[in-house]
């Protein structure tokens, strides 16, 4: 709950700062206490009067003023939450870089209080690497993300780079604040959904999965307090906002993604439905029905669970799923071993209300040490909670 929260609100010189009175407005209605710190680029965007006549305290802005000095040790430690929105790419870099040039810098670097940031930028300057590479070193502190969205954009195009709207920014600190946050501090990876491996431009290789499973996971672990990185194959279903999502289409585009990511990241699970074959080589036009056969030669996609198996460290816990249509026990625990997981997840297509599709599902979970833990059929989401509970007992946060 927002009621009785201590909110820090860095503003930085974006566009998008004409937003930031609507979140400060929003704020003090759900109850919450409301400081507002601007960087001198933000006031050119937006006036400080009007925050300060919204929050009702004085805006902060400079490191010092004529005698008097902003003490940013007690600011960062009076907050609840420190929220940066909008966030500019310029403030973003000073962050991933302990730059401390500003009174909103020195906080930041002060802050004893979980830190979330909503960016806001053009769509060029979200996908640049460096980029990537600060809001990657962001949430490798601890820090939390509001994804930006995808709509219209202050140089007149159309992309990603949009910031959260006010009312998502609000629903996000209400979840946050809502939950036990057991995994505050905690990046948390998640593949889920199929992959499609193009044979040519209208035919693919896939399967039946729909994500669910590994949105329910991802919408649990978010509530538990982790920055979320979702990387989800195609599929229609919707993604909430405040995580990380990277849409991905084939088992090499998963790897990839995963493997930018693994570094940072504590806890990572593997729910995907990886497509296991992939043509060796994708037509370029569509095939045409000549002969009644047709031979595609297929080769094996790569296995992401088991390289960052190879690649995991002693910090990191890895979390592999394992779909069996028969000898489930053997063949999940082979998985566990032969893909160096923490822990596998069983569930089987001979079950009923188990598997793709589904809003239901049910499992049954192993350790290294092949201790089993057993769970009804529950719908996905309280699937989610009971893998999320697992990992907590095993993995000691
Ligand atoms: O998405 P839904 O419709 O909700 O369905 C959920 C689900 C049935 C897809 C999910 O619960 C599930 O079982 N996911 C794993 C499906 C699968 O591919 O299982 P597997 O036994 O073939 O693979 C074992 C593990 O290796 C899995 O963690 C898988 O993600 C991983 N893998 C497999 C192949 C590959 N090339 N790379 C991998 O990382």
């Amino acid at each position: 709950m927002i009621k009785g929260k201590k909110i820090i609100l860095g503003i930085t010189g974006s566009i998008a700062a004409y937003k930031a009175a609507l979140i400060v407005r929003l704020l003090i209605k759900a109850g919450a206490e409301v400081k507002v710190i601007m960087t001198t680029s933000a006031s050119n965007f937006i006036a400080p009067l009007t925050l300060s006549t919204l929050s009702k305290n004085q805006v902060l802005s400079e490191l010092s003023e004529n005698e008097t000095w902003a003490n940013h040790v007690a600011l960062g430690r009076w907050a609840d939450i420190m929220l940066l929105a909008p966030l500019s790419c310029n403030t973003l870099a000073k962050m991933a870089n302990g730059i401390c040039d500003n009174l909103l810098l020195a906080v930041y670097l002060s802050a004893t209080c979980p830190v979330v940031v909503a960016p806001a930028m053009d769509e060029d300057m979200w996908i640049h690497q460096s980029t990537k590479q600060n809001i990657n070193k962001l949430l490798s502190f601890g820090n939390h993300l509001i994804p930006v969205n995808n709509g219209e954009l202050a140089s007149g195009l159309s992309g990603q780079g949009r910031m959260a709207e006010p009312e998502e920014i609000i629903a996000w600190l209400e979840k946050f604040f809502l939950c036990k946050q057991e995994l505050i501090g905690k990046r948390v990876l998640i593949t889920a959904g199929p992959t499609h491996e193009q044979i040519d431009p209208v035919r693919f290789i896939g399967n039946h999965s729909t994500g669910k499973m590994g949105i329910a996971l991802a919408k649990e672990c978010m509530a538990r307090g982790a920055s979320v990185s979702l990387v989800l194959g195609p599929t229609a279903e919707a993604v909430p906002a405040g995580m990380e999502v990277i849409r991905v289409t084939s088992a090499r585009e998963m790897l990839d993604a995963c493997l930018t990511i693994f570094p940072q990241t504590d806890i990572a699970i593997m729910c995907a439905a990886v497509a296991d074959f992939s043509p060796v080589t994708a037509s370029a036009q569509k095939i045409k029905k000549l002969n009644d056969n047709i031979t595609i030669e297929l080769t094996q996609t790569p296995d992401i669970l088991k390289t960052l198996g190879g690649l995991k460290n002693d910090g990191q816990f890895l979390v592999g799923f394992a779909l069996e249509t028969d000898n489930e026990k053997e063949h999940a625990l082979q998985k566990l071993r032969k893909k160096n997981a923490d822990l596998i997840i069983l569930n089987s297509l001979r079950d009923q209300g188990a598997g793709f599709g589904k809003e239901t599902n049910k499992i049954t979970i192993f350790d290294q040490g092949e201790n089993e833990y057993k769970f009804e059929t529950k719908l996905k989401s309280a699937v989610a909670t009971d893998i999320v509970n697992t990992i907590l007992k095993v993995y000691h946060v």
